[in-house]
């Protein structure tokens, strides 16, 4: 984790941190032999940048870092054992962190606001989550996907697709949630701002020249 300072600072200062961080690496590392590019990607080029940001912006905003650090880590554990289309996805999520959370020391109620407040709404799909540590790891979670080559990874992944067109509108669509749904820090807007615009004229076709 030497590139993930803000991390790395974060589990120094919790055990139960450094442990659940130690079992998700354990939960992570089958995945490098996976047959699945996304799998085999996400755990060094999504999971560890976004928890990452979100120990920048606790530790920038005033939120629990533990309970941030914990969640962003947490927050798509569900790829370690299933593909992301499947539609049991978020309920093994769930299971899992919970039983991770619960082993590395976690109490219940901890558990409790880590699952329903932070973990569950982080992807703001009905709405913002509705305390400050889950709209930090909303931001994480969106900063990862823009300032990182997670949209040049996804369309990667998704050459061979006979649908360009829809792949580019899931993109444009993403990235309109990222900026103007899921970052709720004028700090952290502005600085996706540059990569914001850049990727939405690289994606944005002819139309938008
Ligand atoms: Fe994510």
């Amino acid at each position: 984790m030497s590139n993930f300072t803000f991390l790395q600072n974060a589990i120094n200062t919790s055990p139960r941190l450094e442990n659940l961080a130690a079992a998700i690496d354990l939960l992570y590392a089958p995945l490098t032999r996976s047959q699945d590019a996304w799998q085999r990607w996400c755990y060094h080029g999504h999971v560890l940048p976004v928890a990452n940001f979100a120990c920048e912006l606790a530790i920038a905003h005033g939120a629990n870092l533990e309970q941030c650090a914990a969640g962003a880590l947490l927050h798509d554990v569900a790829d370690t054992v299933m593909l992301r289309d499947d539609p049991q996805f978020e309920a093994a999520s769930v299971k899992i962190a919970e039983a991770q959370l619960c082993m590395c020391g976690f109490t219940a109620e901890e558990i409790e606001v880590l699952m329903r407040k932070v973990i569950e709404p982080h992807s703001c799909t009905d709405g913002p989550p509705p305390t400050l540590d889950g709209k930090i790891v909303a931001s994480g979670d969106a900063l990862a996907h823009l300032l990182t080559d997670f949209y040049t990874f996804t369309t990667w992944a998704h050459l061979g697709d006979d649908d360009y067109l829809a792949h580019r509108e899931w993109v444009l669509g993403k990235l309109e949630k990222d900026l103007t749904r899921k970052i709720f820090f004028e700090d952290a807007r502005s600085r996706v701002e540059p990569a914001y615009q850049a990727l939405k004229l690289v994606f944005g076709g002819a139309g938008n020249a």
